[in-house]
């Protein structure tokens, strides 16, 4: 890979203009007036894709968002690598939060990356990630050093729950017969402890809605009289955690796969500190789960957050009101072997239990999904971990991550394929919220490990 590691440096300015454009393009998902960016950001990464070197390069429609796809087969006996990405990108609001506009991005030193990072919405979730792929595979082509075939399927409606990539994946699985599937979209530990990602957590979203009486009422006249909406619902999400903020809903913890102690003994080993992890989110002290360590609480056990509460009135001043309704949107994070359908009727039923009488409730759910694993024994873990021992010059930790990727499991279930999360973000890149942003240190790194993972999973397996 020495020529295509040359490339690459040679390239570098080039590759990062061209990533500044991608993320100039505000590819909302969530947002339908986005919808005409969301669309254009599929072009130009399709364009992009072609001058890199891809072949039969699509823009798959889909009832959403449509699925770019691209591929580079020399032969049916060389393994088939498939890599995933997504090219939406979650809300940027609250907007005023951002030192600089989330979609003009800025180059800026911070101090966890004295190189620069690029500040911008989808600079590390994902387009940043997606991206170092595309220009792995250019500079492997162009130095034709590609050892194996590769596909890509980069989506657009991940943020949202990626509701139409099921059908395409079913619809497709012969276009999409792969020996492994390689997405980068999650993070290591900091960058000089590289670390793959071997698990994620699944997900049940719901929306709760509490109706007391049928109308705002004058809170002299009528307070203490009729049950307040909002006092109800603060009582039953108060009432979900117990005082070892264990969950309360009745089974929930019945499928959970509980750690060995050797299995967590082994995770313990992963450098953490509190105190440092406390100071970076200006918090005296951590809170959670009794029995389990902070590493332990957002990575390998379930949990219910809730993730947006209203109703009433929130405008200036005050207003005497006890309003007609109050709301909550809750998500769980799930592990081994929960599953999103069955913990979000476990809720539901639970929820309507504790309404008291008075009010009236209504759950609804949104998006799920399952987690999923990798075993460190697969050939696309070890391959990773090479890859990654030779650009860091270290040994990558295996780490649960607490987030989802839902298709990481429905690609199990649908083609068969174990999913390979070399990302390269940090928990520090303000993902989701105001500035955004994604190391060049990383971007660079990423380009530079992906075809030591092509070259390393063709040796194993061949
Ligand atoms: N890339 C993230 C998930 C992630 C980030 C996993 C860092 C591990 C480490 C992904 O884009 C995401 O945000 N997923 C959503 C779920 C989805 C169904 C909206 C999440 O985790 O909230
Ligand atoms: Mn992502
Ligand atoms: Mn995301």
């Amino acid at each position: 890979m020495d020529r295509t590691q040359v490339f690459i440096d040679s390239n570098k300015d080039r590759f990062l203009n061209e990533l500044l454009e991608l993320l100039r393009i505000p590819s909302i998902s969530a947002d339908p007036a986005y919808k005409d960016d969301v669309n254009k950001t599929a072009e130009v990464l399709a364009e992009n894709l072609i001058n890199s070197g891809a072949e039969n390069v699509e823009i798959c429609p889909t009832a959403g968002y449509p699925i770019v796809y691209g591929e580079k087969i020399f032969d049916d006996s060389l393994p088939t690598i498939l890599v995933y990405g997504h090219y939406d990108v979650q809300p940027a609001d609250p907007i005023e939060l951002w030192t600089d506009p989330p979609f003009e991005p800025v180059i800026k030193k911070t101090e966890i990356h004295p190189e620069g990072a690029i500040f911008a919405r989808g600079a590390c979730d994902d387009k940043g990630q997606a991206f170092m792929h595309v220009k792995a595979f250019e500079a492997m082509v162009s130095e034709n050093e590609l050892p194996c075939n590769v596909k890509f399927m980069i989506e657009g409606e991940e943020e949202v729950g990626s509701a139409n990539l099921a059908t395409f994946v079913k619809e497709n699985k012969e276009k999409l017969t792969a020996d492994v599937i390689l997405v980068s979209d999650t993070g290591i530990l900091s960058n000089d402890t590289p670390s793959i990602c071997t698990g994620l957590r699944g997900l049940s979203y719901v929306e709760v809605e509490v109706t007391g009486p049928n109308r705002d009422l004058h809170s002299g006249l009528y307070g203490g009289c009729v049950a307040n909406p909002i006092n109800i619902l603060s009582k039953m999400i108060a009432s979900l955690h117990d005082e070892n903020n264990h969950i309360t809903v009745p089974g929930f913890y019945d499928k959970v796969i509980e750690l060995s102690d050797e299995e967590r003994a082994e995770m313990a080993r992963a450098p953490f500190s509190k105190q440092d992890y406390c100071e970076a989110l200006d918090m005296d002290d951590v809170y959670g789960e009794e029995g389990y360590s902070t590493m332990e609480r957002g990575s390998i056990r379930p949990t219910l957050d809730v993730n947006g509460i209203w109703g009433g009135y929130t405008g200036e001043g005050a207003k005497t009101v006890i309003a007609s309704k109050a709301y909550a949107k809750i998500s769980m994070r799930l592990v081994p072997d929960q599953d999103s359908d069955d913990i979000t009727k476990l809720f539901k039923d639970h929820f309507e239990s504790i309404a008291p009488q008075g009010v009236r409730v209504k759950v609804t759910p949104h998006h799920g999904g399952e987690a999923a694993v990798t075993p460190i024994t697969s050939d696309g873990y070890k391959a990773a971990a090479m890859a990654m021992q030779q650009t860091f010059g270290k040994r990558p930790i295996p780490i649960r991550s607490g987030g989802s990727i839902p298709i990481v499991a429905m690609f199990e279930k649908e083609l068969g394929l174990k999913t390979i999360l070399m990302g390269f973000g940090l928990d520090s890149d303000a993902i989701h919220s105001p500035n955004e942003h994604y190391g060049l240190f990383n971007f660079y790194k990423g380009i530079e490990t992906i075809p030591y993972f092509y070259k390393y999973y063709t040796e194993l397996v061949k």
